[in-house]
C-alpha cells in the first residue's frame, strides 16, 4: 500500500463532557490558552498611537495598546489597586500615554506600565509604587500580526507557532496589506469543536456544496489528494479531483471564482498553486492564502459552550484601490462557508449533553483531529 495521510484504525475521540464541561475548560484556559502565542489582530487595526484594543479569552481580559512612540504594549486588563477593568471597551483610544483606572483613579504609564500616582492622601512607608505596575502580557508582532502570550514566559518561536510553517509567509509581507473587512460572529461551540471541523473534509459535499464544487477534491470528502489510499493511482488522471486545486477556470474563492484581475505576484508565481495555502496555528488562528487575497481566522474561547470568531480580509493596498475590484466576491463566499461550518459546530454541539460515557470516534480522513487530540491531552486530561 502507498504511502497516504489517512488513519488506517479507528480512533478514540474525546470524552463528549470535554466539549461541555467547566472543569475541562478551566483547565484549558490555564494549560493552553495561558501559555500559548494567542493571535490578537493585524496592527493595523490599532493604527495610531494610543489607540487600544481589548481581547477576551474566556475570562480573561487582555489589554493592547498603541504607545505614544507608536511602539505596541500588552497587559492583562486588571487595575493593580482592587482589580477593577482599566479599559471597558472592545476598542478606542486613550487621551495621553496615561491609563487611568476610572474607580479610584490610579494611573499608569502606557509605555511600561509603571504605576504614576494613587489618588490617596498619603503612600504608605511601606508601599513601594515600582512594585504595583500593571501585569505585562507577552507580544510579537510578526509580519504585521500581532500575537501575545499571557504567562509572558514563552519565546516567541515561528517554526512552533504555525505548525505548518513555510518561509514563503515572510515574502508575502503581510504588514503591507490592509484589513479590508471584518466579521465577527459568536458561536455556540466549544471551541475545540470549531476546530474538529476545520480538520476534516469528511463533511465537505453535504455542508458546502459550492465549496466543493470550487475545489473538486473536497467533493470525495478528503482535503488532500494524499488522504486517499490509492492516491498514486487516481493521481494519473488529469481531473482536479485527482490532482488538488481550483476547478478549471477559477481562479480565488470568490463567489465566481475571479480574481477580478488582482493577483499577489509572489503566489501567483508559485508553480502548481493549489488555489489556497493554510497555516495553522492551535488554539487561536489559521490563516488562508489565497492569490488576490489572505483571510485570517481567529478563534476564542467564550465559555464551555460558546466560542467567538473573528475574521479579517487582508488584500493588497492596490487591489483594495482598483475601482474594478468588489471585495465582496470573495467576502461573501467566505462568509457562506463559515456560516455553513458554524451551523455545522452548532449541529455537532447540541448533541453533546446526553449522559453517555462511550467517546465518539476518528475515521480514517480525521487523521489531522487525531493529532488536535493529542496535543490538547498532552496539556489537559480528559474526562
Ligand atoms: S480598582 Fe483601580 S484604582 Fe481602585
Ligand atoms: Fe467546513
Amino acid at each position: 500500500m502507498s504511502n497516504n495521510n489517512s488513519l488506517n484504525k479507528a480512533v478514540k475521540s474525546l470524552p463528549l463532557s470535554s466539549y461541555c464541561n467547566t472543569k475541562n475548560f478551566e483547565d484549558e484556559l490555564t494549560a493552553i490558552w495561558q501559555n500559548e502565542w494567542i493571535y490578537a489582530s493585524h496592527e493595523k487595526m490599532l493604527l495610531e498611537p494610543l489607540s487600544y484594543i481589548t481581547l477576551n479569552i474566556g475570562k480573561y481580559n487582555i489589554l493592547i495598546i498603541r504607545d505614544k512612540n507608536n511602539e505596541l504594549v500588552a497587559y492583562l486588563n486588571t487595575c493593580r489597586h482592587r482589580g477593577s477593568i482599566l479599559c471597558e471597551e472592545k476598542s478606542g483610544k486613550l487621551k495621553n500615554n496615561l491609563l487611568v483606572c476610572r474607580y479610584h483613579q490610579w494611573s499608569y504609564d502606557v509605555s511600561d506600565g509603571k504605576l504614576i500616582k494613587t489618588s490617596s492622601f498619603k503612600v504608605p512607608d511601606n508601599f513601594n509604587i515600582d512594585e504595583h505596575g500593571l501585569d505585562r502580557v507577552g507580544l510579537k508582532l510578526w509580519n504585521g500580526l500581532i500575537f501575545i502570550n499571557i504567562n509572558n514566559k514563552s519565546a516567541w518561536n515561528t517554526e512552533n507557532t504555525f505548525q505548518d510553517y513555510d518561509p514563503i509567509i515572510n515574502d508575502l509581507g503581510l504588514n503591507n496589506f490592509e484589513v479590508g473587512h471584518t466579521w465577527q460572529k459568536n458561536i455556540k461551540c466549544n471551541w475545540k469543536i470549531f476546530w474538529e471541523n476545520y480538520s476534516e473534509c469528511l463533511h465537505c459535499p453535504n455542508i458546502h456544496p459550492e465549496l466543493s464544487d470550487l475545489v473538486p477534491v473536497y467533493s470525495r470528502r478528503i482535503m488532500d489528494i494524499k488522504d486517499s489510499p490509492d492516491w498514486e493511482e487516481l493521481s494519473k488522471i488529469s481531473d482536479p479531483k485527482f490532482q488538488g486545486g481550483l476547478k478549471e477556470g477559477m481562479e480565488s474563492w470568490s463567489m465566481n471564482g475571479s480574481a477580478q484581475g488582482n493577483k499577489i505576484k509572489i503566489i501567483d508565481e508559485i508553480e502548481n498553486f493549489p488555489g489556497q495555502i493554510y497555516f495553522t496555528s492551535w488554539p487561536s488562528v489559521f490563516m488562508a492564502i489565497f492569490i488576490d487575497h489572505v483571510r485570517i481566522v481567529r478563534i476564542m474561547p467564550v465559555d464551555s459552550e460558546t466560542m467567538s470568531l473573528n475574521v479579517e480580509w487582508l488584500f493588497e493596498a492596490k487591489t483594495l484601490a482598483d475601482p474594478n475590484y468588489d471585495i465582496n466576491n470573495v467576502i461573501d463566499f467566505a462568509i457562506l462557508v463559515m456560516q455553513q461550518d458554524s451551523d455545522a459546530c452548532e449541529l455537532n454541539q447540541k448533541g453533546v449533553y446526553n449522559p453517555t460515557s462511550k467517546p465518539g470516534t476518528l475515521m480514517p480522513e480525521e487523521y489531522e483531529l487525531k493529532r488536535f487530540h493529542e496535543w490538547l491531552q498532552e496539556k489537559v486530561s480528559y474526562v
